[in-house]
């Protein structure tokens, strides 16, 4: 049997397993998938370890993507752009590294929730590394302007800098967006994990029928959705169909068939 596994620290709380094994089931693949507790500052060590052992592929969570990209021998383009990589697939003797979350975000947006991009006003919180790794899917999308907004605007500027021959990508301080309303508004700060944390944008940044995607989720509505669904915004998700949907990206990957994702996400679904 092939083996696959996710490595993170800590990892024990990760979903990716659940979620592989009905992949699984559903393709009537031959595999197994495993959760492995990576030692900090050993990434490169865990990963050899796993390939010696006849390993074919790694889902790779915090702190270990930016350790990922480092030890493949080739990285897809939205990997290296994303500056991080999530899915290590064994290429003969090395590693091909690549970045599936930005395709599982759009894929969840357009597909799973039919929120076409092409065209649109997005508005993209933060600029740390979860907004840099949608990046490029994102504009790949063509939508009419992805505006950065973030706490420390350099940061924002950085993004703009890098990416801005990509695409129509600009950056605005939380403080000087007043006045715009955009169609998407996509959450990639990691605010909502500190109940303390003082949220710096102001109400009224939604257009009419606007969809509110946090890429964060949790087992209640996340602070982000209840701040949009507070202003009167009705379509909103969190990041639990992202997370499937880069699932699948790297199944696909690893195994060359795409896999059914909705029973995945209803197992994982809490009943709320
Ligand atoms: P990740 O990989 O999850 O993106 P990160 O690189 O640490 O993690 O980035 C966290 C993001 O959340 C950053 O954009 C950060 O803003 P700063 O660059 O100003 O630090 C943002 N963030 C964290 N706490 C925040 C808060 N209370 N309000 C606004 N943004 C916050």
């Amino acid at each position: 049997m092939d083996r696959y596994a996710v490595v993170g620290n800590p990892v024990a709380q990760s979903k990716s397993p659940s979620i592989h094994e009905a992949f699984a089931r559903a393709t009537g693949q031959a595999m197994t998938y495993e959760r492995i507790l990576g030692p900090l500052g050993a990434f490169a060590e865990t990963a050899r370890r796993f390939a010696e052992e006849g390993g074919r592929g790694l889902n790779v969570t915090a702190p270990f993507k930016r350790d990922a990209l480092a030890i493949a021998a080739r990285a897809s383009e939205r990997a290296q752009a994303a500056g991080a990589c999530n899915t290590l697939a064994r290429e003969g003797d090395t590693w091909y590294a690549d970045n599936t979350d930005g395709a599982g975000l759009v894929r969840d947006l357009t597909v799973n929730r039919g929120v076409a991009l092409a065209g649109i006003d997005v508005l993209l919180l933060g600029a740390g590394g979860a907004a840099r790794g949608v990046l490029l899917p994102l504009l790949a999308q063509q939508p009419r302007a992805i505006v950065i907004s973030n706490r420390t605007a350099s940061k924002a500027d950085a993004l703009v800098e890098r990416f801005g021959a990509r695409g129509p990508l600009t950056a605005v301080p939380p403080g000087a967006l007043g006045g715009r309303r955009f169609d998407v508004v996509i959450n990639a700060t990691s605010a909502g994990l500190d109940p303390n944390a003082v949220w710096p944008w102001s109400e009224g940044l939604f257009a009419n029928g606007a969809f509110a995607y946090d890429m964060i989720y949790g087992d209640a509505p996340t602070r982000f959705i209840r701040w949009a669904s507070g202003q009167g915004v009705e379509r909103t998700a969190d990041g639990l169909g992202m997370l499937v949907e880069q699932a699948a990206e790297s199944f696909f990957l690893w195994r060359g068939v795409r896999p059914p994702t909705a029973d995945a996400f209803e197992l994982l679904r809490p009943t709320r």
